[in-house]
């Protein structure tokens, strides 16, 4: 019996919790291991829920309970989510998360205590949503050197510059489609600024060069001032205009790194990639170009990966920590996309 807490029943915790209790026999076939929501933390209470005996508010229950190996932590942010993580690696228990913004800002150090308590800090949700990319990139792709990797990495984006080019829709219409959706971070002013975007990209940069970004070292522009005058040019010119997250080697051997609208030429495989859909296009030295398409948010795509980091974890078969990110190097510097020619058009 595989025991699993879930922290956070917000859009995503609640898509697991339904993920791992409505798909046991898969699970079950896939692992020959029986899979249990043990305990659901959150500070709300859900008295309707099919699972409402499951929920707790009191974390010291999941820490001192030896029989929950996997803790979901799916409250977002760095505040709670930060401080419970630390406490359940330092219990020997592993962490799977989507949120990117703790992997992003606090993943050097969250890994590091993994290892120190033979447990495991898993985060393949953490960027594209559904998309598998992480282990593609740890695994897949190992023998490579990652000459590119630029995408399309935020759902609640992509679908508002969707709505506006195709359907005239207006920005703030859009915006609260996307929420009602449930694509939206809790302050979508992450997703509009390219903050979230920008996140995703400084874990891809950390894969890239095996060595920590910091988001704050990532020149990032939003998609505030786009404005459907914008996407007319664009079109004029055969493009539509994309946030893109880009993470490019250059010729000497420096990574660019950057987010902004970009231009998307109609030959561009991103140019179709629409509504909350995710893309990414990675050149490796060996595999050339590949392409990663698929939701990029939302309830069961996110919870599909975050699942399937727990079934990893579940057969001890996810990346060992030498794939982790550590500290980086003096001598390992980063550059400005905009230093590239052509940065605003891909
Ligand atoms: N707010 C994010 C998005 C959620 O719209 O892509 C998934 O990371």
């Amino acid at each position: 019996m595989v025991n699993v807490a879930v922290l956070g029943y917000g859009v995503v915790g609640s898509g697991v919790v339904e993920v791992i209790e409505e798909n046991r026999e898969v699970l079950m076939r896939r692992t020959g291991q029986t899979f249990r929501i043990k305990y659901i933390l959150d500070i709300r209470d859900f008295p309707q829920s099919p699972y409402a005996d499951l929920f707790i508010k009191d974390f010291s229950v999941i820490e001192k309970d030896p029989s929950v190996s996997i803790v979901v932590e799916a409250i977002g942010g760095q505040g709670v989510a930060f401080e419970l993580t630390k406490r359940a690696l330092a219990a020997g228990k592993t962490v799977v998360t989507p949120n990117k913004e703790l992997v992003s800002a606090k993943g050097v150090e969250l890994f590091a205590l993994a290892a120190q308590n033979n447990a495991e800090y898993l985060y393949e949700a953490s960027v594209g949503g559904g998309i598998p990319i992480i282990r593609p990139l740890q695994n897949c792709l190992a023998a490579n050197e990652l000459n590119e990797i630029s995408g399309i990495l935020n759902g609640t984006t992509n679908y508002i510059l969707t709505q506006m080019e195709q359907s005239n829709t207006s920005f703030t219409d859009a915006l609260m489609q996307a929420q009602a959706l449930g694509y939206a971070e809790q302050n979508p002013e992450a997703d509009i600024s390219g903050k979230d975007t920008c996140r995703k990209t400084s874990i891809l940069a950390s894969l890239a060069l095996g060595s920590y970004v910091a988001p704050e070292e990532i020149h990032t522009v939003g998609i505030e001032d786009v404005t459907t005058a914008d996407m007319a040019l664009a079109k004029e010119l055969g493009c539509r205009i994309k946030l893109l997250g880009r993470v490019v080697k250059g010729k000497n051997g420096v990574y660019h790194l950057g987010v902004s609208p970009t231009l998307v030429p109609e030959d561009s495989p991103l140019y179709s990639v629409n509504d909350v859909f995710n893309a990414l296009i990675v050149k490796g030295s060996a595999s050339g170009e590949l392409m990663f398409r698929g939701r990029g948010a939302g309830k069961l795509p996110t919870a599909s990966a975050v699942v399937a980091d727990v079934i990893d974890a579940a057969r001890q078969t996810s990346p060992r920590p030498w794939f982790s990110w550590s500290e980086r190097a003096e001598n390992v510097p980063v550059a400005d996309v905009r230093d590239l020619p052509h940065a605003y058009m891909i």
